[in-house]
């Protein structure tokens, strides 16, 4: 069931999503040993993206073998869009993905992300830009509409019939609004509209993906693939068990006791090579609290795991439950 964006091709129909503070090249490494076929760094704004050194600061450089990996960009200037993207083709993205979907206060403020949801005209001329700038293929992030209104669904649909016309590579639509935040269930009805109206664009659906069953039923409903976000967190196993339930196989068993050590030790110990000893700790925190849920005493071990003070404490109580 493979599904191409542009010159990409997938050989699943499914990606890790863009997840800000979570998608790093550790995260990016495990989704791509258990079986996806693309992943996406966190969402970074443009003229960071266009700043070798930042760039570089921020980690945001993709690794040898690494490959295909995509870049998302936030911003509202679409020259400097355009820059970003370029800098980002440079570097070795292997898809340059425009974000007008986050909703966090912090760049709604700025006018960036989900506030574009608003602004049709400038989503457009962005997407203009940075399409005649990189010959890589060039996706959108769109949420479902900036909030419920008749106005807000016109503006919806406005930048994704422009979009479609001039050829954009693949569509990625989250099933909430932009103000709806991550309350609620996503809603996928709008996203299957799209996906009738325009069935030459690749539509991704993205909300509430967590399990490899959530992955089958949006595709049986006609998308051509899922981005795959939180459920990703701690459960890097979601894209092997995806990937036989699309091949037709039985699904498989949870991971081991044995293979849950395994990926928790090798994800930690990498995670304090990418972000040094220091920062680690705490970083992983919200990695294991997820990891602990797999566990059959993962009140307890949660407890141990999350709350370990340091990486000697950590992999202790890591040996400790799962020996
Ligand atoms: C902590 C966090 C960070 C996120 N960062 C990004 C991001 O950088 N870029 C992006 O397009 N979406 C981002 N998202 C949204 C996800 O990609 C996805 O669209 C959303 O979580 C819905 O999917 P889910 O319900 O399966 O998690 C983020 C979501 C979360 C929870």
């Amino acid at each position: 069931m493979a599904v191409n964006i542009g010159k990409i091709k997938l050989t699943m129909p499914f990606f890790q999503a863009a997840i800000a503070g979570y998608s790093d090249f550790v995260m990016r490494s495990l989704a791509r040993r258990f079986g996806a076929p693309l992943t996406f760094g966190g969402v970074m704004i443009d003229t960071s993206a266009a700043h070798p050194v930042v760039r570089r600061k921020l980690g945001f450089i993709p690794r040898e073998g690494e490959h295909p990996l995509g870049g998302q960009i936030v911003g509202t200037d679409p020259a400097s869009m355009a820059i970003a993207a370029k800098a980002l083709a440079e570097v070795g993205y292997d898809i340059i993905d425009l974000n007008f979907a986050c909703p966090a206060p912090k760049v709604l403020r700025r006018g960036r992300g989900g506030s574009m949801m608003n602004d049709p005209n400038t989503v457009i001329e962005i997407y203009r830009r940075v399409r005649e700038t990189v010959s890589c293929p060039v996706t959108m992030k769109l949420r479902i509409g900036y909030d419920e209104t008749d106005a807000s669904s016109e503006d919806f649909w406005k930048i994704v019939e422009t979009a479609a016309a001039e050829k954009i590579d693949a569509l990625i639509i989250h099933g909430r609004t932009v103000t709806q935040h991550y309350r609620g269930r996503a809603d996928y009805s709008r996203i299957y509209e799209v996906k009738k109206r325009f069935p030459h664009i690749p539509v991704f659906g993205s909300g509430d993906i967590f399990s490899a069953e959530a992955v089958m039923e949006r595709i049986n409903a006609g998308l051509d693939g899922v981005s795959v976000a939180r459920g990703a967190i701690g459960n890097p196993w979601i894209f092997r068990e995806a990937c036989a339930i699309i091949e037709g196989k039985a699904k498989p068993a949870s991971p081991s006791i044995a293979e849950q050590k395994e990926i928790i030790t090798w994800h930690f110990e990498n995670i304090q090579i990418l972000h040094g000893k220091q920062k680690a700790i705490g970083y992983f925190r919200k990695f294991s609290a997820q990891y602990a849920k797999f566990h059959p005493e993962k009140k307890l071990v949660h407890h141990d795991l999350v709350g370990a003070p340091n990486a000697q404490t950590l992999l202790a109580a890591i040996k400790n439950w799962y020996s």
